[in-house]
């Protein structure tokens, strides 16, 4: 399914100012952070980022691998990254503007795909989770930062939110369905701002699940 227009749209116009939030530049870091802490990334690694946005995260695990293929539906958010790419002359970051949930793909094949915050955008998480299995080398890693299950205090009126965060053991279960394995979640962050149900304080806590690929596929015995 192609995304919605009104989502392409918010993050067109989003991108401009998308990095004046000090709360979403103080959990990029904090993913990024995780994700170092939980896969120590070598140089040798080819990594895509899922939903990179401004690339935020992608910017900052860029130093760890050989190169990052950062992928973004959203013209204007890409245009952000490709700036500070130029500016800080930074080879080993491809930026892409390609849906991986409309057959469109890279030729790669990678060591690890990282995301933060993008899942939720997604209708179909089992074909997403295929899409990112079929694009791993055997034994490659994942490491997916997203929102838990909330109440919609966090995304009420946020256009494109197909899912209020994730169970952690069904997101869990979700990507052993498609045959990942050594799933373990963790926290990264704690968001805390005003719920948009309650209107008071309130904590919305973001985790990182990791896993990988198996080396061998095992053969499904007639
Ligand atoms: C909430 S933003 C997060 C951006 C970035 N990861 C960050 O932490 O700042 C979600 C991003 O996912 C992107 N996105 C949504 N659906 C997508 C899709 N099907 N393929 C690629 N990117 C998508 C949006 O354009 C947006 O940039």
């Amino acid at each position: 399914m192609t995304q919605p227009q009104s989502m392409t749209n918010h993050f067109d116009q989003a991108a401009a100012t998308w990095e004046e939030k000090p709360a979403r530049l103080a959990l990029a870091r904090a993913v990024a952070e995780k994700i170092i802490e939980q896969i120590e990334p070598q140089k040798k690694m080819a990594a895509l980022e899922f939903g990179c946005g401004t690339g935020l995260v992608t910017l900052a695990i860029a130093p760890h691998v050989r190169k990052i293929v950062a992928v973004d539906t959203s013209a204007s958010m890409l245009a952000v990254l490709e700036r500070k790419i130029r500016e800080n002359s930074i080879s080993n970051v491809i930026p892409r503007q390609i849906d991986l949930m409309n057959n469109e793909s890279s030729e790669d094949r990678f060591d690890l795909i990282f995301s933060s915050m993008a899942i939720h955008h997604i209708n179909d998480i089992p074909r997403l989770l295929t899409v990112f299995h079929a694009l791993l080398n055997p034994g490659g890693r994942i490491a997916l930062a997203d929102l838990d299950a909330e109440d919609g205090g966090f995304h009420k009126d946020v256009p494109g939110v197909f899912h209020f965060g994730f169970d952690r053991d069904d997101f869990a279960r979700q990507l052993e369905a498609v045959g990942f394995e050594g799933l373990s979640g963790t926290t990264a962050h704690v968001i805390r701002r005003e719920s948009a149900v309650t209107g008071k304080p309130a904590e919305f806590p973001v985790f990182l699940m990791t896993g990988r690929k198996p080396e061998k596929q095992t053969k499904i015995s007639k």
